[in-house]
């Protein structure tokens, strides 16, 4: 049995492993994207290699192994990533120009990036509005298996070979301990969360964390699902039963934007719309339908994980509560919701 072993460097001072620890019926050759597994997350100083052991913990990513390809299957499904590029392409051009007016080098950092489809993109509007600016990209995303598929995207996009990449395979709050231990001065002139904040125990901090790293003339911008959508209805409606797994605590954008009055932060808010086509979560026996009330109730198995009165009641309340009906097919809607928080 072979155990791979995962090694990034955080900062030049901290060097970080990731072990995957298996669970009962997993085995390490899972492996690329960790199936179920939990990691042993060590930090240790080279100059100190005693501490590795007293400082290990145990750390999820919140967002790994099966649930990867559920989010996959979504984004595919959904045009997710569609409509926030087309987004992106109408707004992101006019805000970088302003950002990016007389400065000589530009900071960009995305926080939860996941495989960076999102990153890669508002990376190329940016170059392509300053191609002679010198770029630095920062990525905090706790996901080794993520990481790694951005890593290789990169490697394989011809407009990014110039931009210079520092991955840091770690959470918000432990990014946010290595800068303050490290007294890190660097500052960020665009930063994104994009459909991230759900995973954290405490968003606000991180955002006024974040928010501190802006540099001026910067924008932080948070993507989240909106306020009203069909997501908040049913996660709001069904929390209890919802909020067990990944998420624990469900947050729309309508919690974000209180949180932002309440720290003072002055923002712009723009409104993605967006429906995906839940027509087959009522046909029995559909394959599709399956998948989409797993992701759609962040289970392994809406079929096992539910009684059938349970079923029932979220079968209801999707069909009249989260889901009009054009021609013929059930629309959920899935908008979201753009803040860009001024610097
Ligand atoms: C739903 S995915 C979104 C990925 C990407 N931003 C996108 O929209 O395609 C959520 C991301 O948040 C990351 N994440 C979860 N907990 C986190 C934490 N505490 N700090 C930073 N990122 C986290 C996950 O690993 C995952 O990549």
């Amino acid at each position: 049995m072979t155990l791979e072993f995962h090694c990034t460097a955080a900062s030049p001072s901290c060097v970080h492993f990731e072990l995957p620890v298996m669970q009962p019926g997993h085995s390490p050759t899972d492996h690329p994207l960790f199936a179920g597994s939990v990691y042993q997350r060590a930090h240790f100083h080279p100059a100190k290699p005693k501490e590795l052991l007293m400082a290990t913990t145990t750390v999820q990513a919140g967002y790994e192994g099966d649930y990867v390809q559920r989010f996959q299957f979504f984004l595919q499904h959904s045009g997710e990533h569609t409509v926030m590029r087309e987004f992106m392409d109408k707004v992101l051009p006019g805000e970088f120009a302003r950002i990016g007016e007389g400065k000589s080098d530009l900071n960009f950092l995305g926080v939860g990036s996941g495989q960076g489809e999102m990153d890669s993109h508002m990376l190329n509007i940016l170059q392509s509005k300053f191609p002679t600016t010198q770029i630095d990209a920062h990525i905090v995303e706790p996901s080794i298996a993520l990481i790694e598929n951005f890593k290789a995207s990169v490697a394989k996009s011809p407009n990014l070979q110039k931009v210079p990449f520092a991955w840091n395979a770690v959470s918000c709050a432990e990014y946010e301990k290595q800068v303050k231990d490290t007294k890190d001065t660097k500052r960020f002139d665009f930063m994104n969360m994009i459909q991230m904040l759900y995973y954290m125990d405490d968003y606000a901090a991180a955002i006024k964390f974040f928010h501190s790293l802006l540099r001026e003339k910067g924008r932080l911008m948070i993507i989240h699902e909106a306020a009203g959508s069909s997501w908040a209805t049913l996660w709001s409606t069904f929390a209890k039963d919802l909020c067990t797994k990944s998420v624990t605590k469900y947050i729309s954008a309508a919690d974000v934007k209180g949180k932002l009055d309440k720290l003072g932060l002055k923002y712009e808010e723009h409104s993605i719309p967006n429906t995906m086509d839940i027509t087959e979560c009522f046909v029995e026996g559909s394959k599709l339908g399956a998948m989409l009330l797993d992701f759609m109730t962040d289970q392994d198995s809406f079929q096992k994980a539910y009684s059938p009165e349970m079923r029932a009641k979220i079968l209801d309340l999707l069909r009249d509560k989260c889901s009009t009906e054009k021609n013929g097919r059930r629309l959920f809607d899935c908008s979201l919701t753009c803040f860009l928080i001024q610097a």
